[in-house]
């Protein structure tokens, strides 16, 4: 066992640890960072795919995220944006092709009054949530009690109004069912993207992406730390001396033992319970990290010879809730004159999708895109599929978020630190929630209040 001596170990060289890791050495912190993966970034993935360049995890940026931007201009990183030129497409639930602009789908008169409804409605409820507390709101228990599916059912009957307004929520942010989530967590998913009608705005949360990928922010963070990260370090343990402060903490993986006064734990707090700590994490952490659980999705990638949906007209942006794929973008590379679209199969239809072979699922797939795009999707070059489920060190997409009641019951409670044990990633964020723009926060945050504790 390799012995280290250190100011601060973060665990995980994620958006958020990387973060860390920077402020407290620019701030003179002698830091040590072990990650399980023999690469930085964890859900930022950035790699080369028979020929493709393609973004496995996260990708896009959009404008209120400020602790991302400010990152990107600081480490030299230019920006593109998403290709949006053209007319979108929405399946009704007959099946029928509707080519639409703006953000709001070709939906029968009285839907879309209700959609608009709904949204105004959820904007108004968003604007009275702080997404650090949510759990301050006068309504937040109320609001925690009923699922998100059920909170639409007593706005509107119209059926394909819920599951738009839904979908928007569950299908594309959470991921998860829209009954297995409660409107407070919906809530808390809008205020931390500044509004519903943010979210419902594909022009603004896809805004834009980062040339040469959106991994170069973790990887130049790393790099700025040199050997200060340690890759294919798992840890294992953490132990500290409750009756003895002074003596710190120490992070064991199979071949080092890190010892320091603070210990950062940056990675998806379903992660936490893979870790061994003596003494035990205290009773509240045992059972709030059981109320956390991440969300599933498919992002697929197809490359083909040519956009071929721009000589059509259409922007590449689909949407139908009625679809296996209910969200598909243009997602072409920067540089590369090839066409790729990207779509996304969520929670349970990425469950179904599964329990098909590679072959039936890629077909399945691919017929989904073929009925927003013409039989041309059938056909790319390059097809992959990011399935963060079956990573280890990630266990789902895009991220965690509570179970019912689990907000209102245990928020207030997630970012609170245990002897010299502090917690920090996107997914404990208020602004920038589940994205990288939160993971950088988090990381500020802790960062800060180390270099406040003297
Ligand atoms: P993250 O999970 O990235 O890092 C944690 C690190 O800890 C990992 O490297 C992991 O290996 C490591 N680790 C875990 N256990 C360990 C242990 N015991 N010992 C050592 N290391 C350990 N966001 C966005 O802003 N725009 C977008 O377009 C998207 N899209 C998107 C698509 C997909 C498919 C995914 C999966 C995610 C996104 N996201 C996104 C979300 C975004 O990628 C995510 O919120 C942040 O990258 C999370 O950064 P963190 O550092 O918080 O955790």
């Amino acid at each position: 066992m390799e012995r280290i001596e250190t100011d601060v170990v973060i665990v995980g060289a994620g958006a958020a640890g990387l973060t860390v890791a920077n402020r407290l050495k620019d701030a003179g912190r002698s830091v040590v960072v072990l990650e399980a993966r023999d690469r930085v970034g964890g859900r930022l993935w950035t790699n080369d795919i028979d020929g493709a360049t393609l973004e496995i995890g996260g990708q896009w940026v959009s404008p209120d995220q400020d602790a991302l931007i400010e990152t990107l201009d600081e480490l030299g990183l230019d920006t593109y944006e998403r290709w949006r030129t053209g007319q979108n497409v929405y399946i009704s639930e007959s099946g029928e092709r509707r080519l639409f602009e703006g953000e709001i789908f070709p939906v029968p008169a009285k839907t879309e009054g209700e959609i608009v409804g709904l949204i105004e409605k959820l904007d108004a409820l968003v604007a009275e949530i702080d997404p650090d507390a949510p759990w301050s709101h006068p309504d937040a228990k109320a609001l925690d009690e009923i699922s998100f599916a059920h909170w639409l059912e007593t706005q509107t009957d119209d059926e394909e109004a819920r599951l738009n307004i839904g979908m928007f929520i569950a299908g594309a942010m959470l991921t998860k069912p829209a009954h297995a989530f409660s409107a407070l967590q919906a809530l808390l998913m809008a205020a931390s993207a500044g509004s519903f009608s943010n979210l419902v705005d594909a022009d603004f949360i896809l805004d834009k992406r980062v040339k040469g990928g959106l991994q170069q922010v973790p990887l130049l963070l790393a790099e700025r730390l040199g050997s200060a990260v340690k890759l294919g370090q798992p840890v294992r343990t953490i132990k500290w001396q409750p009756d003895a402060p002074e003596a710190g903490v120490v992070a064991v993986t199979d071949s080092l033992e890190v010892h320091a006064k603070r210990v950062i734990l940056a990675l998806a707090p379903v992660l936490y319970s893979r870790i061994s700590y003596e003494p035990a994490l205290p009773r509240l952490q045992h059972q709030m990290h059981q109320h956390l659980s991440m969300g599933f999705v498919i992002k697929v990638h197809a490359v083909y010879e040519t956009p071929f949906w721009r000589e059509a007209g259409l922007s590449g942006t689909a949407f139908s809730p009625y679809e296996l794929v209910h969200e598909a973008y243009d997602n072409s590379y920067d540089g590369d004159p090839r066409g790729t679209l990207v779509g996304f199969v969520s929670d349970e239809e990425a469950d179904g999708v599964f329990r098909l072979t590679d072959e039936e699922r890629k077909s399945a797939i691919l017929e989904s895109l073929s009925h927003y795009y013409g039989e041309e999707a059938k056909h790319p070059v390059v097809y992959y599929e990011s399935d963060w489920g079956s990573e280890e060190w990630t266990r789902g997409a895009y991220a965690a978020s509570f179970d019912m009641g689990g907000l209102a019951r245990y928020g207030a409670h997630l970012r609170e630190p245990v002897g010299p044990i502090r917690f920090a990633c996107s997914d404990l964020a208020g602004k920038g929630y589940q994205h990288v723009d939160g993971a950088i926060r988090m990381g500020r945050l802790v960062a800060d209040g180390i270099l406040a504790e003297g």
